[in-house]
């Protein structure tokens, strides 16, 4: 495989395989300093990003590599008016891998037919985000010490929230995994992914606008901020925007051993006094995006 646009370009199997590349590099980073000496990679963000970005980053310096690129178009040639293929023509000369973030559904996926390196998707509107799921699923594992036969309850901006869409799409493929999809009327999942996934692979899935009244049954809650940068007015954000906050009294009646998620900026979705219940794990799931992408970046440039 040469790039990862979309989560389920990746087998089970190789999910499985970087999962336990990130865990050894978890157990044993002095192994993996060196993997990818006189390596460059570029990451080329049209759209703001700190996790995702510093993330890659930090991956390829603990992997001895080095990193160029922009983290703003405005400060690229696409302010010019260069195409995203050109663009990534150009880059293919200076870099060996290039991840990629931009606000349209196709902006990876031209790249990666333009681009002479692998290309990774580093986010892609309101669509997918396959290394946010890496990430996801490196912490369900760690967490709960298995990806199948669990409920997950994804929470908030279902409709723009990319990393729901990939996540299901990967958690679809474990065995007796139960989806209980919280959100707004207005901001439901997609229904190309109930069709395409839910629905035709006959799974076991529930829609609420109630969180307080599912979260008993989760294994894992997904929380996810509205993404207002994908809202056509601003009046629809507000009125929204604080649809669900996740608070201590409201995890009351959740199982003692849930693990709480979230990709992670959050806006107001989780209050900061749920931070220190043993129950969330988004701080340790921005560590783990770490490692999960160093597995990746190893991988595609087939270092072993
Ligand atoms: C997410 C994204 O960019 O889609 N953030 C991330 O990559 N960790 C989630 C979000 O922005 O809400």
């Amino acid at each position: 495989m040469k790039n990862l646009i979309d989560i389920l370009d990746l087998s089970t199997e190789e999910i499985d395989e970087l999962l336990k590349k990130a865990n050894d590099i978890i157990a044993h980073p002095e192994q993996y300093r060196e993997k990818c000496r006189y390596k460059k990679l570029a990451t080329l963000f049209f759209e703001p990003s700190t996790r995702t970005r510093l993330s890659f980053e930090a991956a390829m310096y603990e992997l001895g590599g080095q990193v160029l690129g922009f983290s703003e178009a405005a400060s690229s040639s696409a302010a010019k008016g260069e195409s995203v293929a050109d663009t990534v023509r150009t880059v293919s000369c200076y870099a060996d891998i290039i991840a990629m973030r931009h606000p349209k559904e196709v902006g990876p996926l031209v790249a990666a037919m333009a681009a002479s390196v692998p290309v990774i998707n580093a986010g892609d509107g309101g669509h997918n985000h396959p290394t946010q799921t890496l990430t996801d699923l490196l912490t369900i594992s760690r967490e709960q010490g298995r990806l199948d036969n669990m409920t997950v309850g994804f929470c908030g901006d279902l409709k723009f929230g990319r990393t729901v869409h990939s996540l299901i799409a990967a958690l679809s493929r474990y065995e007796n995994v139960k989806f209980v999809l919280i959100s707004p009327e207005e901001l439901k999942l997609p229904s190309y992914i109930k069709k395409e996934i839910l629905q035709y692979k006959h799974l076991d899935y529930v829609q609420t606008t109630n969180l307080e009244s599912v979260m008993p049954d989760l294994d894992i809650l997904y929380m996810t901020r509205v993404q207002r940068e994908r809202f056509f007015n601003e009046e629809d954000y507000l009125r929204l925007k604080d649809s669900y906050i996740l608070t201590p009294e409201k995890l009351k009646t959740a199982k003692p051993d849930m693990s709480i998620l979230h990709p992670l900026p959050r806006v107001n979705e989780i209050s900061t006094a749920v931070d220190a219940d043993p129950r969330a794990a988004y701080f340790k799931q921005v560590l783990n995006g770490k490692y999960v992408r160093m597995a990746l970046i190893m991988k595609l440039l087939g270092v072993e």
